[in-house]
């Protein structure tokens, strides 16, 4: 017997009549979300059989080697997102500039990580997809608090697609015989604290003083690390199971590596929603006005408790 059978699309319409800011138009943003990444979905789905794999040879604004899947994830969702009429403006990850709608027409500013992971890519390990969704503003540059929207796809063994709209944390998964994602988390609270942890441990070297104390005293306690190499999957083991993420600034990145605007806020965002806790170099990310698309910084999020615990040290 099937229970689940609330749609993305139905649990939008529902939200609009009872939780603005969702409207047709933040609607119509989110199923343009919804319909690329099933196209970007599908294309993992079959990534051993087609020739998609590989790298493009060129690099992005942050250095990284730019993969063909990261490529057609983000032509994907930068046509998809400026062709809707409601999209102001799409910032990504593998763009160097923000790509601007013809007319100046939208409402929105959409900032994306196309593709989250991608050195999973060749080796069939978990991927995700990042979103952030703004309202026009004066400067494309907005606080995390700020955010009207954010969210997640997490192409796993299921594809799950996890919202906030400022109203907690949904998640749904992919029915793939009918092509839908069905409301199958409602209201994700994360535990107020837990065992696991997720960090590049192979960095421990240039680790600080505080990341080297506190992990040293939780393992003391027992706790166990989990780390994929792709935040979307790591931060959504810790949303479910509770813990901690952990990319911090360290004696050789004292920048971190993470992205404020594609990375760093939509997760904090979704996080605290949840009932965690995020915070970069000290503060609340979300209280930060970035100062450029590119900006990168420390993060620890996670259960209330860990979080509380690392700020501790
Ligand atoms: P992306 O594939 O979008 O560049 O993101 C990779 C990010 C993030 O997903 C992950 O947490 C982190 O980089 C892994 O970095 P390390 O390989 O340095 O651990
Ligand atoms: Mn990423
Ligand atoms: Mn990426």
């Amino acid at each position: 017997m099937l229970n689940k059978s609330q749609t993305l699309t139905d649990f939008l319409l529902h939200e609009e009549i009872t939780s603005p800011p969702v409207n047709g138009s933040l609607t119509m943003v989110l199923l343009q979300i919804e319909n690329s990444v099933k196209i970007i979905g599908s294309h993992i789905k079959q990534s051993g059989l087609v020739d998609i794999l590989g790298k493009t040879g060129y690099k992005n604004a942050f250095n990284d080697e730019v993969q063909r899947f990261d490529d057609l994830s983000n032509t994907l969702l930068v046509t998809t997102l400026l062709s809707s009429g409601e999209v102001y403006a799409v910032a990504s990850e593998e763009l160097k500039e923000p790509i601007y709608s013809k007319n100046k027409g939208g409402d929105f500013i959409v900032c994306i990580d196309p593709l989250d992971g991608s050195s999973n890519v060749d080796c069939n390990a978990s991927l995700g997809t990042i979103f952030s969704i703004y309202k026009k503003g004066d400067n494309i540059l907005q606080k995390g608090n700020d955010q009207i929207a954010a969210g997640y796809v997490l192409y796993g063994p299921s594809i799950m697609f996890v919202l906030t709209t400022g109203k907690g944390v949904n998640g749904f998964t992919l029915d793939p015989s009918i092509g839908s994602f069905l409301l199958s988390h409602s209201n994700i609270i994360i535990p107020e604290k837990g065992s696991q942890y997720a960090i590049n441990e192979g960095y421990s070297s240039n680790f600080t003083n505080q990341t080297k104390k506190f992990l040293k005293s939780f393992k003391s306690n027992g706790a166990k690390l989990r780390y994929s190499g792709c935040m979307v999957s790591d931060v959504h083991r810790i949303l479910i199971q509770g813990g901690i993420f952990l990319y911090p600034a360290d004696n050789k990145n004292p920048n971190g590596k993470l992205r404020l605007l594609y990375e760093i806020n939509p997760m904090a965002f979704i996080i605290n929603q949840a009932g965690g806790l995020a915070v970069s170099d000290g503060i609340d990310p979300l209280t930060i006005l970035p100062n450029s698309v590119n900006q990168t910084m420390s993060i620890v999020l996670g259960s209330k408790d860990n979080v509380k615990i690392y700020k501790s040290f």
